[in-house]
């Protein structure tokens, strides 16, 4: 039977309905489905070749896609992050948890764009013009050139970016905006002040950064209602403790997602780290619970040092402690440890931690995970010439090691460290040099060396 067109549209939600109906099934309201005009209706598919009106598709190679300069904002790791660079009128929300450097990375920015003759504007909401100033004095002479409001309406900031027209400005928080009508942070605020923001920067070509808190549980705020009206989330991570600090792209329209940039906040701002492994596994000594995890974190591959401790518990259920890795993934790689290794954890707190405070997500972690704890639980060190073992690698259900990317990648930069014995799944076809390969979680737990069977503990 051919499709009919649509005879009634709803006007709450414009879901359209052959017959008339007292609720909208769309959406639920009472008494909104309306008539469509004839004219809709035949635009609907039924009047091909008729009722010419109204814009015309063009085929995508007469779509004009000039392809804009990017802004450099002068901090690599940054700029990789977004895929090279701010693209210019594009709006780019900074996301995470407060005091782990938002405010210092965008100050950064700003102050590098300004050293090289771009117009730029640090919107403050969140802090006092002289806390901002502070900060500048700690990042140096140039982040004290950079032109400061300290406004959190969003009507003066609108007119701001109308008269100023800068080439990149930072809105520090967009939670702090205040609009008329509604709470200030409120989801209903965030999206408003985000919608107007975003029609003023596309007008004006004006880059945007907005940032946002994440709160304790992790979601942005608010801001995570805004993901689909930003062109790219990037979300800046690490403990407040520690000094690591990791960011990542969760969406972006003009680039990867899976670049990481690591920094350190140092006294003088946030420095990038250049060679992250050389500073996660720095310190990994061969010890029973330690091993040393090839990571990929986008382009780049990452040694981090996984430790594991196993302890004996009479706490029902037993704790299980992830930082660094996946909960679920850990719960996953213990059931398969018990069960195709002959791990029994039922009794024991298992804790597993990245070293440095860094997060691995990807599931070429899961054998690492999987050695650490074995490690633990039977005290045994996994070492090769008294240098830790280096591994990576899925663990599938039925305990075989499953292919990840890259591993001639991964292999190369364990042998940078010096880090020799290297065991992961076989990539197939063309050998790795310098990888034992291992088929089974089995095997590698007796792949340690000579006298190293985990499995025996
Ligand atoms: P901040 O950028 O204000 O964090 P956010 O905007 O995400 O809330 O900075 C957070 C911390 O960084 C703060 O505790 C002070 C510290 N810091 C340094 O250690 N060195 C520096 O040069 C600066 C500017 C800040
Ligand atoms: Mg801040």
């Amino acid at each position: 039977m051919a499709a009919k067109a649509a005879s009634y549209r709803c006007s709450e939600c414009g879901h359209a309905a052959l017959t008339w109906t007292g609720q909208c099934s769309g959406c639920g309201a009472w008494n909104t489905l309306e008539e469509v005009s004839a004219p809709a209706r035949a635009s609907a598919g039924s009047g091909r070749g008729r009722a010419a009106a109204g814009p015309r598709p063009v085929p995508l190679r007469d779509v004009k896609a000039e392809r804009s300069q990017r802004l450099g904002t002068g901090i690599a790791e940054l700029d990789r992050v977004l895929g090279g660079g701010l693209v210019p009128g594009s709006l780019v929300l900074l996301g995470g948890a407060p005091g782990i450097g938002k405010s210092t990375l965008a100050g950064m920015a700003l102050a590098n764009l300004a050293a090289v003759h771009h117009d730029v504007l640090y919107v403050s909401g969140e802090e006092s013009a002289a806390q901002v100033r502070r900060r500048a004095e700690r990042l140096g002479e140039a982040a004290l050139s950079v032109p400061m409001l300290a406004e959190p309406s969003l009507e003066s900031v609108l007119a701001a970016l109308e008269a100023e027209r800068p080439a990149a400005c930072v809105i520090d928080s967009v939670q702090t905006l205040a609009i008329p009508d509604a709470a200030p942070g409120s989801v209903a605020a965030v999206r408003e002040a985000t919608s107007a923001l975003l029609e003023t920067a596309k007008r004006l070509e004006v880059t945007l950064i907005l940032i946002g808190h994440l709160t304790k549980e992790g979601s942005l705020a608010g801001p995570r209602a805004l993901e689909h009206l930003v062109d790219c989330v990037l979300h800046f991570e690490g403990e407040r403790e520690r000094t690591f600090r990791t960011l990542r792209a969760l969406k972006n329209r003009f680039g990867a997602t899976s670049e990481v940039g690591v920094f350190e906040m140092r006294q003088g701002g946030l420095v990038e780290v250049e060679d992250p492994s050389a500073r996660f596994v720095g310190e990994a000594r061969p010890a029973p619970g330690s091993v040393v995890l090839c990571a990929m974190e986008g382009t780049r591959p990452l040694l981090v040092e996984v430790q594991a401790l196993v302890a004996p518990t009479e706490i029902v259920p037993p704790r299980r402690t992830a930082t660094g890795v996946d909960r679920n993934r850990l719960a996953l790689v213990l059931a398969v440890l018990t069960r195709h290794a002959g791990i029994s954890l039922s009794a024991t707190d298992v804790f597993v931690n990245v070293a440095g405070g860094v997060r691995v997500d990807e599931p070429g972690a899961d054998l690492a995970i999987a050695l650490a704890v074995a490690s633990a639980h039977s005290g045994r060190a996994l070492e090769s010439d008294g240098k830790p073992l280096a591994c990576f690698g899925e663990v599938g259900l039925t305990g075989e090691i499953r292919y990840v990317a890259h591993a001639d990648r991964r292999v190369a930069e364990a042998r940078k460290f010096g880090l020799d014995r290297v065991i992961g799944p076989s990539p197939g076809d063309q050998p790795v040099v310098g990888l034992s390969p291992v088929g089974s979680l089995k095997a590698a737990l007796s792949g340690g060396g000579p006298g190293r069977d985990l499995k025996a503990a």
